[in-house]
């Protein structure tokens, strides 16, 4: 399964969403790759640090993305690819070979309206693509005491665009975790509470991946 993180504005929480979901994944007991496809490419040294099991790729053109992608993925079981905070046909050659889009955004009315643009590249591969990705709206960098209004919900629901209902909440943890080259379930006691919040938000868009390691240890079911 190729899975994108994909938001055309830049510093919506995309590579920490990727190396995240890829740790996680790779938690579960999966064989996971992480494409970064971002010029920066700060995810894929992250990831190197923070969880070497973790194959680490970079695939910096639309050509490389389109030829190899799929070739990665007979590899593993999940390809993370981190997408690009501008070039969009970088973001178009991601959307053409994913299986599912996970869409970060801001939790703020300007960020939400943004989206209709930040999505175009989107609707025009599940058009083509007959549906295909299946995507998917995180609120990321949320406020604690933050309630979604109905404003936002109106603009999230005319996207035609489910949105998850766990959001990640805006913290210092996520922002010192590249710096310790560590993912925040991997922080001792400090990064609890977002490492569960991590937890929940996948186990909501991903459940079969997590099912998958529920079904191991058999004699702990029931
Ligand atoms: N939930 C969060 N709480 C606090 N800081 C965050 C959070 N998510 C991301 N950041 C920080 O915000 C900045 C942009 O995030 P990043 O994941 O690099 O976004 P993008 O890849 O979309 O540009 C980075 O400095 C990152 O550490
Ligand atoms: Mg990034």
């Amino acid at each position: 399964m190729i899975i994108v993180i994909a938001n055309s504005k830049g510093g919506v929480g995309k590579s920490t969403l990727a190396v995240h979901l890829a740790a996680w994944l790779h938690d579960q007991g999966h064989r996971v790759a992480l494409a970064d496809c971002d010029t920066q490419q700060s995810s894929s040294e992250w990831i190197r640090e923070a969880v070497p099991g973790v194959k680490a790729v970079r695939l910096d053109n639309p050509n490389m993305i389109l030829d190899e992608l799929p070739v990665l993925a007979l590899d593993v079981d999940f390809v993370v690819a981190d997408g690009p905070g501008s070039q969009t046909e970088t973001s178009r050659a991601l959307l053409l070979r994913a299986d599912l889009a996970i869409v970060p955004c801001k939790a703020s009315m300007l960020e939400v309206r943004a989206l209709a643009k930040a999505t175009d590249v989107l609707r025009q591969a599940q058009d083509i693509r007959a549906g295909k990705p299946k995507a998917v709206i995180v609120l990321s960098m949320v406020g604690k005491n933050y309630r979604l209004t109905k404003d936002m919900k109106d603009a999230a629901a005319a996207l035609n665009l489910p949105m998850a209902s766990v959001p990640l909440i805006l913290r210092q943890i996520y922002a010192d975790a590249p710096g310790q080259g560590a993912v925040v379930g991997r922080m001792a006691s400090r990064g609890r509470e977002a490492a569960t919040e991590v937890d929940q938000l996948f186990r909501e868009i991903l459940p079969d991946a997590y099912a998958a390691k529920s079904l191991k240890p058999k004699a702990s079911r029931r």
